[in-house]
């Protein structure tokens, strides 16, 4: 799956990109709220040979975010998507995970393939879409909540992250209140 976005290309992630990667990724600021951070350029280069290639239901599909113009990686975005019911059926939420490298935050880019990620999953069947921060992320609930999510539970102390409880925050939004809001962004341009 390559999506295109104004600004941007969401596409597989490949071995050329884990030095870029790493950069972004191991850097303690950007992991501080993740349950993930490579501590070499070999990890980081593992994590991108075991991606899958395709999307499968109950099961995280990352992507790679770059710049349109240059290919240039700049993040990447996970989406785990629903999982089977007993009919076969996909049947659930799909999750959304983003990290945009610190040198081009603060200029939309996150929004940008966020929107475009929801889109995707939105066209294709689901109902609904969540994301979990830690509520000290604030650049993340920033985000979720520019995107129109809402905030629908907050977990104490939840999981364990870096040598503490942390708390998790959940935030939803449904294919309907998307599409509403794009509704009422046409009527009021
Ligand atoms: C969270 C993150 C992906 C945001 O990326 P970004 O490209 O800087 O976000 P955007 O520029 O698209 O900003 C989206 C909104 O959040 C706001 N925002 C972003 N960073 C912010 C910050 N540090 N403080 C306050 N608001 C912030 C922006 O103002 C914008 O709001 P607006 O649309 O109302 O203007 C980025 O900070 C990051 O990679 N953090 C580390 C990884 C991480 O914790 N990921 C978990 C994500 S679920």
């Amino acid at each position: 799956m390559e999506l295109l976005t104004p600004r941007l290309r969401l596409d597989a992630l490949t071995s050329g990109d884990a030095a870029a990667l790493f950069a972004y990724r191991g850097d303690p600021e950007v992991a501080r709220y993740q349950g993930w951070q490579p501590a070499s350029l070999e990890e980081a280069a593992e994590w991108i040979e075991a991606l899958a290639a395709e999307p499968m239901p109950g099961h995280w599909w990352q992507r790679a975010v770059r710049l349109r113009e240059s290919g240039t990686l700049i993040g990447d975005l996970g989406l785990c998507l629903p999982g089977l019911d007993r009919s076969g059926d996909a049947n659930g939420d799909v999750e959304l995970g983003i990290t945009i490298a610190p040198a081009c935050q603060g200029r939309g880019y996150a929004s940008e393939a966020v929107r475009a990620a929801l889109d995707w999953a939105f066209a294709r069947g689901v109902n609904r879409a969540v994301a979990s921060v830690d509520p000290r992320n604030t650049a993340s609930v920033a985000l979720l909540c520019s995107l129109g999510m809402r905030q629908e539970a907050h977990f104490r102390e939840s999981y364990w992250l870096r040598g503490e409880w942390a708390d998790d925050l959940v935030f939803a939004l449904l294919a309907r209140e998307l599409r509403a809001g794009a509704d009422r962004a046409g009527r009021t341009r």
